[in-house]
């Protein structure tokens, strides 16, 4: 069976076979190369990838800073036992203590990517306050361990497996477009935080540890809560005596103008979870960043061999220190403003776009039917074509969902976001036939 298979030294085109012996098989398109926002195919065609890869490329393909610091550790030195002290491993946790809210000033870098940082950061407030329970929003991706899955709030992810969820306990997001409680954001109180308490009290088991949030919920619809939600949820956490979790797997690393969403809202949580965007350009790296009474949980309760990677801690310095310069930050704040002000305008045009939401280039579109329902038949179909006009785009929900995402690599500039504008417009022109 081995000798049938071919290499990539045979040709791009010949590659797709080996998708029959792939446990996923990739889509049907060969990619080549990158640089910045673009991504080009087998045949020359350009994207603009709307979704920075993974939403991890917060700097795009190939940037060329991050490249060469990462040459420059791979000469010296590539894996040491992360017991040892090393140069980017040490920049690399005073960069995050630099650049995090004031009061995190720990740093946990033996961990794998996103899923590990969470569940290490649940272990962390278990060790700290002795509770078990956690709660976790509708519609979030917390990761995809068991526990993680576990706690992400979409039963789609969990239905093969029939698992119990011992200590987990969901509860419904800010999400104000569609409010779960059929209240309007300028009366309701903050009903969706004060509500936790009944789950606290008659859903748990009398234990909750922690409550994990996405300041923004990346996988799930992009739903971004109003100024006073979260001041509402660190209050009640306090109360409570609950450790707050922002799971800034998504969030963190500029992508909504802040180097954190933590800073964009105000509010400081105990724990900082962090990976993709950290990367810069595609290398893995993760890191939970705490307030200092977390720390007592020793390293063995949580440790992976490639975490604290020499080369990605050189990528995730070289990428802290790009994304922290302010006219970097200011850009995406700048760049979002306007591809929102853009699809406002598209939104006119056009009663399939219900609602346009989102922070700095965290951006999502939610597309309805005639009765303002959630329409994901069209979402995916919206997502097709746009594909045919040059943009790689994602819906929300792993497909499940109703909302376009559009989350560029931060480096994108005013020009380029025009362009992107551009073509989403013709594409929305060709489907709904405005010319
Ligand atoms: C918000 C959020 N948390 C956690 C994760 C899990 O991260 P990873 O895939 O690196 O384990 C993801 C990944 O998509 C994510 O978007």
């Amino acid at each position: 069976m081995a000798e049938s298979v071919q290499t990539i030294d045979e040709g791009t085109e010949s590659l797709l076979d080996l998708n029959e012996f792939f446990f996923t098989p990739t889509e049907d398109i060969v990619m080549i190369e990158g640089s910045g926002i673009y991504l080009k195919d087998n045949n020359g065609k350009e994207y603009i990838d709307c979704a920075s890869a993974t939403f991890n490329l917060s700097l795009g393909y190939s940037h060329p800073d991050v490249i060469n610091a990462v040459k420059e550790q791979a000469d010296k030195l590539i894996h040491v036992t992360s017991s040892y002290m090393t140069n980017p491993v040490g920049n690399l946790v005073k960069k995050l203590i630099e650049v995090s809210p004031e009061g995190l000033s720990k740093v946990h870098l033996k961990i794998s990517g996103g899923s590990t940082a969470n569940e290490g950061a649940i272990k962390m407030a278990q060790h700290y306050n002795g509770k078990t329970d956690v709660i976790s929003l509708f519609r979030s991706h917390v990761g995809q361990t068991i526990f993680t899955m576990n706690a992400s709030g979409n039963s789609f992810r969990r239905e093969p497996f029939h698992l119990g969820q011992p200590g987990i306990v969901h509860v419904p997001p800010a999400y104000c477009y569609r409010c779960f409680y059929n209240q309007k954001p300028e009366t309701c109180g903050m009903l969706c935080v004060e509500r936790i308490n009944d789950f606290i009290d008659y859903a748990s088991s009398g234990q909750v540890s922690s409550m994990i949030v996405e300041p923004i919920l990346g996988n799930g619809d992009n739903i971004t809560p109003p100024a006073a939600y979260f001041p509402a949820l660190r209050k009640l956490c306090d109360e409570r005596n609950i450790t707050l979790i922002f799971d800034e797997i998504q969030t963190g690393i500029g992508r909504t103008g802040h180097m954190f969403a933590a800073q964009y809202y105000g509010v400081t949580p105990d724990i900082i979870t962090t990976a993709k965007g950290l990367g810069g350009t595609g290398f893995q790296v993760a890191a939970i960043i705490t307030k200092p009474e977390y720390a007592a949980m020793e390293g063995h309760h949580h440790s992976f061999t490639y975490g604290s990677n020499l080369l990605s801690a050189a990528a995730a310095v070289k990428t802290l220190e790009i994304v922290w310069e302010k006219s970097f930050l200011q850009n995406v704040a700048d760049v979002g403003k306007y591809i929102m002000k853009r699809l406002w305008k598209l939104q006119e045009i056009y009663s399939v776009i219900g609602d346009v939401r989102g922070v700095g280039l965290m951006i999502g579109i939610e597309i309805v039917d005639d009765e303002n329902n959630p329409d994901v038949n069209l979402t995916g179909y919206i997502k097709k074509k746009a594909f045919e006009y040059g943009l790689i785009m994602r819906t929300s929900r792993y497909g499940y969902g109703n909302v376009l995402k559009i989350r560029p690599p931060l480096t994108i500039t005013m020009e380029q976001a025009d362009e992107l504008c551009n073509r989403l417009e013709s594409c929305f022109n060709q489907i709904f036939r405005k010319q």
